[in-house]
């Protein structure tokens, strides 16, 4: 499938900033892209928070869907929480497999599907499975998103050694400098121990801006580098060579 989830190593890491400049990146190179959200929690009565901000940084709107607009968001819930407690206090359970059926349709009809990840990878929905456990068997390749901070050595080789171990394709990893407060030789010495000790590719780093354009623009490279590197992962797998030459 022509999909790649957008994965955190926590809640509030920047996977939300990092699908809509995505998205941007492959809008501006004429491609027909699609964001989605599979759980919202914090959500009030309304669905797609997030989903606004990555239409914002796509320069799209709502309208813009039609039909697919319900499946960019299949679950929103009101209360700020892991999915499994926010679905429970509202009593209305999430369907893996209404998930699984929203991501195959909207990757039948767009060129690509970006999927941005609730919290880290292990969160729990309420029927026990987890997160990552829905990216799997949905064999979809993740871009993980990591907090550029004290901590981000811990938090991002547990979630590559979680992917890892599931045989998840990665594509690599993002730095997003969320705070503008860190020590600089820790922030440098992060993309080097992380690099070395994963062996991932590290696709490189976003610096702290509140300026949209200013960010899209330091993206761009990066944007570049996480398609050619799911072009990599597909030709690998030989499933959809023919697909990705076509649609990328
Ligand atoms: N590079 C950056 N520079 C400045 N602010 C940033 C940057 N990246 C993210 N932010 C801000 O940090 C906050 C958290 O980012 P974001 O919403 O993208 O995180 P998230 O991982 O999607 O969170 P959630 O788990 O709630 O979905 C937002 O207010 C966002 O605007
Ligand atoms: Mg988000």
């Amino acid at each position: 499938m022509n999909v790649i989830f957008i994965a955190g190593t926590d809640t509030g890491v920047g996977k939300t900033i990092v699908t809509g400049l995505l998205g941007r990146y492959l809008v501006s190179r004429g491609r027909r892209v699609v964001t989605q959200k599979w759980v919202q929690t914090g959500a009030g009565a309304a669905p797609g928070q997030d989903m606004a901000v990555h239409l914002k940084l796509m320069g799209k709107s709502a309208e813009d869907f039609g039909d697919s607009l319900p499946l960019m968001n299949p679950y929103f819930f009101r209360f700020a929480a892991s999915p499994h407690l926010a679905a429970r206090l509202e009593n209305k359970p999430i369907d893996a497999a209404k998930i699984k059926r929203s991501v195959k349709k909207l990757s039948r009809r767009f060129d690509l599907c970006l999927i941005e990840g609730t919290g880290g990878l292990l969160v729990p929905f309420d029927d026990g499975r987890l997160l990552i456990d829905i990216v799997k068997e949905l064999k979809i390749p993740v871009l993980v998103v990591a907090k550029n901070s004290l901590g981000a050595i811990n938090h991002t080789l547990l979630s590559i050694e979680a992917l890892k171990n599931r045989g998840i394709e990665i594509l690599g990893i993002v730095f997003n400098n969320i705070s503008k407060c860190e020590d600089k030789v820790i922030l440098r010495d992060n993309k080097k121990i992380i690099g070395r000790l994963s062996k991932q590719t590290i696709i490189g780093e976003l610096p702290w801006a509140k300026n949209f354009g200013l960010l899209y623009a330091k993206f761009k490279p990066l944007g570049a580098r996480i398609i050619s590197r799911l072009r990599e992962v597909r030709g690998k797998s030989g499933d959809t060579i023919t697909l990705v030459q076509n649609r990328l």
